[in-house]
């Protein structure tokens, strides 16, 4: 079967009667408004990476069409949902922390319901965990059926057993949710769902199904929605957008997207995550560099430097070749920030496998690196390695790499001072008011000032540019120059 025949378009009747449910809880909600004077209120709780945070702005979508409004807090709530994740056992261990804290909450507020879904709940054991010793959770579902939240939040009402929806397809995707963005100015956009890598250590693809992309004319209209809205930034989302487009009809790759996306008015800049270093190819860092709105930055994960590691965790590419590439995004766009992601500890990882990963560091210089331990997922053939690394190890080397990744971290930074850079301001810096935050086109969070109140409100979301004063390891300072 072709990949494109696994790919079920949810029917428009099906997605109707969705939106007919959440008129009806609107109905009901404003009626109680008007009633108490109180709106009932949502809250979202999100963990794991930033395909799950587009998700749950899909899921405070829905909710809002059906007339929640926000609360700051969990004890605020009428409805809780907890979006989970499940790429390492820290994640899961967290995650039953966190429900287990919602119990007493039910005792103040009878009429709260708990939602709990994502990629964890994609597994069965964490379904019959949450099932048989969270039992005042109300609803569960997964990742592909989310859109279903309203016929489950409509029944829930009338159920005395958790109510459990959770599809093993291999994947659909869902247009015309309504969306509650976290940010005015920048959006993530995800472009495709799904993994076919099977990395051998990775749950993901096993709780995300397969790969398939948007249609790009729906990308597209989303995009240029969000710049009629005033959205200056979009970071184009997948789990490997390198294999954009491989399962459309037409003829349309990952590099031939982002020059239709830099073509969108009012859109200054685009990021996009995650490359996958084997589908990296030359057309797309031709394309980086030639679309002026695509910024100098690329989280390029390159997870272990010893070939035999990246063999046994099914990489499909060498560190030589790995090596290459970034050769080739520093040659095309000089400046270039680069990240990645890295895991200590991968069954059978020596001493001298553990060396190569620091060599990658010290050679590719990176701005930021995600670091991991390597946690054992059920399911995963890296599971079933017998030499799994001692705890004791796997810390230590651990250590050593965050120390020398942040020392390079710290270098890079250094090479600002006094630099003019173009930063899209966010709004008020955290640690003092009276400043703003932004960000470089490579990423680098700037805090600066030079200018008095009314002026600051007016300048967020706009460029200005920064002449940078003041170097640490995680941020910049700055005042402007224009
Ligand atoms: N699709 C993306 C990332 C997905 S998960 C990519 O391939 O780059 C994010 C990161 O979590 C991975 O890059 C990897 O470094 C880490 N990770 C995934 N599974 C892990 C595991 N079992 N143990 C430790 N880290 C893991
Ligand atoms: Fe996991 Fe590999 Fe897919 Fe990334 S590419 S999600 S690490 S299987
Ligand atoms: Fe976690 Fe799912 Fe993302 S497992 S890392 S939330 S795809």
């Amino acid at each position: 079967m072709s990949e494109r025949k696994a790919t079920i378009q949810v029917d428009s009747l099906e997605l109707s009667r969705q939106h007919e449910i959440m008129d009806r809880i609107r109905e009901n909600n404003e009626m109680e408004y008007a009633k108490t004077g109180k709106k009932p209120a949502m809250h979202v709780l999100t963990f794991g990476c930033q395909q799950n945070n587009a998700d749950s702005e899909r899921i405070k979508g829905m909710l809002n069409q059906m007339g929640y409004a926000e609360a700051p807090s969990t004890q605020a709530a009428d409805v809780i949902i907890v979006n989970t994740c499940c790429v390492r056992e820290n994640a899961e261990l967290k995650l039953y922390g966190h429900i287990g804290t919602l119990k007493h909450l039910k005792r103040n507020n009878p009429r709260l319901i708990i939602g709990v879904c994502g990629c964890m709940m994609q597994q069965e054991h964490a379904v019959e965990m949450i099932r048989t010793k969270y039992r005042y959770v109300d609803i569960i579902f997964g990742t592909h059926n989310l859109y279903k939240l309203p016929e489950l939040l409509e029944r829930s009402k009338n159920e005395k057993y958790t109510l459990i929806d959770i599809l093993n397809t291999e994947g659909m995707i869902v247009e015309d949710i309504p969306v509650k963005r976290e940010d005015k100015y920048k959006a993530w956009v995800t472009i495709m769902y799904g993994c076919n890598n099977f990395c051998s250590y990775c749950i993901v693809p096993f709780v995300r199904g397969r790969e398939r992309s948007r249609k790009p004319q729906d990308i597209l209209e989303e995009i240029r929605k969000l710049a009629q809205e005033g959205c200056k930034e979009v970071t184009v989302l997948g789990q490997n957008v390198n294999s954009y487009g491989k399962d459309l009809e037409d003829t349309v790759d990952f590099a031939d997207l982002l020059r239709m996306v830099n073509d969108v008015d009012g859109i200054e800049r685009i990021r996009f995550m995650t490359s996958h270093p084997k589908d990296i190819s030359d057309k797309l860092i031709e394309t980086m560099r030639d679309c002026k709105k695509v910024c100098e930055q690329l989280h390029l994960p390159f997870q272990a430097g010893s070939n035999t590691i990246l063999d046994k965790m099914n990489r499909k590419y060498t560190k030589e070749s790995y090596l290459e590439k970034v050769r080739k995004a520093k040659e095309a766009m000089p400046g270039i920030a680069l990240s990645t992601d890295v895991i200590v500890g991968f069954p059978g990882e020596t001493e001298a496998d553990f060396e190569e990963t620091l060599d990658v560091i010290r050679q590719v210089e990176y701005d930021q690196a995600f670091m991991f331990i390597y946690s054992k997922r059920k399911g995963t053939p890296a599971a079933e390695l017998s030499e799994q690394v001692d705890e004791e190890v796997k810390h230590k080397h651990f250590d050593r790499l965050v120390k020398l990744q942040n020392s390079v971290s710290r270098k890079l930074n250094e090479a600002y001072m006094d630099r003019i850079v173009e930063i899209l301001v966010e709004g008020p810096s955290k640690n003092d008011p009276e400043r703003l935050t932004g960000r470089t086109r490579t990423g680098k969070v700037v805090n600066f000032d030079g200018f008095d109140k009314p002026q600051r409100d007016t300048l967020i979301g706009s460029l200005v540019n920064v002449r940078i004063t003041e170097v640490f390891s995680w941020f910049l300072n700055g005042t402007v120059t224009d």
